[in-house]
């Protein structure tokens, strides 16, 4: 802190949710900026509830938190209304002028394109709802009579913000895996995912930046097509208690096991100066709930050294369960 940025390593789904919304409780967040569109899912428990966030920015569970979405974002506007509904947060939550919108003709030709079929997109209709940013013919969240009540200037908030000293985190979505410019194309998703599009996504500049904190899963898993090295046939999965199922669209997730390089490559095009382990428990059923390093058994310290040696960045977050606060702080 100050100013952070959270990003995926993989292909999304990393539990950068969790991360965010520990660091919202423990951390007192001021501002949590979210980029990216309603395709992505961010899980958050909070006090025994499920919430699968796709608008809202996850560190709402800290009530004191200023809550934005940015002007690269894509606004769906019934999920939206829906979320700041369910999440109660209506009087303090923003959304930038210049966001687009996301309508439901963008769904249907993601639903009904073939090639985008093939790619195996969430079917929100991101990809299509881009293109016609592009084509600079998108409604704009500032032409919507619903967002009125929470129209700001994003970009002049968290700028503002981060002068005056306050705790801000900007929400990356998805993993650098599905990166328009740096995943494994065609099969990615319609934007950039990496640190620097998130900055951009939110408007700020580089310098702002003090952390980019990388969320890494303790094995692998994507939903849809493409390719996903030393992928496990789903018994295989299920035999290790890796099988998932997407919180988004309920699609069976395919699963592998860590790999160092991609891991390696996901630190060098963000930048990471951290890097948070999530889903260790999977892995080692006996770091379930465990909140100290030391009480983790020898061969989960050896898989997190491993990671720490071949990446050149130190594990700060742990997780050890569902729970926001099932987790391992080794920043303390
Ligand atoms: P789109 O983003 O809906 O266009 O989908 C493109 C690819 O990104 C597909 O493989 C999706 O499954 C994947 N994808 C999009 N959003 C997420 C997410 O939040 N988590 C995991 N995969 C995602
Ligand atoms: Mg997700």
């Amino acid at each position: 802190m100050p100013c952070t940025v959270i990003t995926g390593a993989f292909w999304g789904d990393e539990g950068k949710g969790k991360i965010i919304s520990y660091l919202a409780l423990k951390d007192k967040l001021d501002v949590c900026v979210r980029t990216g569109s309603v395709n992505a899912a961010h899980t958050v428990w909070d006090k025994g509830k499920r919430y699968a966030l796709h608008m809202v920015p996850a560190a709402f569970i800290y009530e004191e938190c200023r809550l934005l979405i940015g002007a690269g974002s894509n606004v769906h506007i019934q999920q939206f209304l829906k979320e700041v509904e369910e999440t109660r947060v209506e009087s303090r939550i923003g959304v930038d002028y210049q966001a687009s919108i996301i309508e439901e003709k963008h769904s249907i030709q993601d639903r009904t394109s073939a090639h985008l079929k093939g790619i195996g997109t969430t079917g929100w209709g991101v990809g299509p709802a881009i293109e016609e940013r592009v084509r600079r013919t998108a409604k704009l969240a500032k032409d919507i009579p619903e967002l009125q009540p929470y129209l700001t200037d994003v970009a002049a908030e968290v700028n503002q913000a981060i002068d005056t000293g306050k705790k801000v985190l900007l929400e990356g979505t998805q993993g650098l895996l599905l990166s328009l410019f740096h995943g494994t194309y065609p099969y990615v998703t319609g934007r950039d995912t990496s640190a620097s599009a998130i900055c951009s996504e939110a408007g700020i500049g580089p310098t702002k930046v003090d952390n980019v904190l990388v969320v890494f899963k303790s094995f692998m898993t994507r939903v849809g097509a493409g390719p996903l090295p030393g992928e496990l046939t789903k018994e295989e999965a299920l035999k290790r208690g890796w099988f998932e199922k997407a919180a988004g669209t309920g699609r069976d997730r395919r699963s592998a096991p860590f790999n160092f390089e991609l891991a390696k490559k996901a630190v060098t095009i963000n930048g990471a100066t951290q890097a948070a382990l999530t889903k260790l428990d999977v892995l080692y059923p006996q770091c379930k709930g465990v909140r100290k390093f030391d009480e983790l058994p020898p061969e989960a310290k050896q898989f997190v050294n491993k990671i720490e040696e071949q990446t050149g960045v130190p594990i700060v977050f742990i997780g050890t369960g569902p729970d926001a606060l099932d987790i391992v702080d080794r920043r303390e």
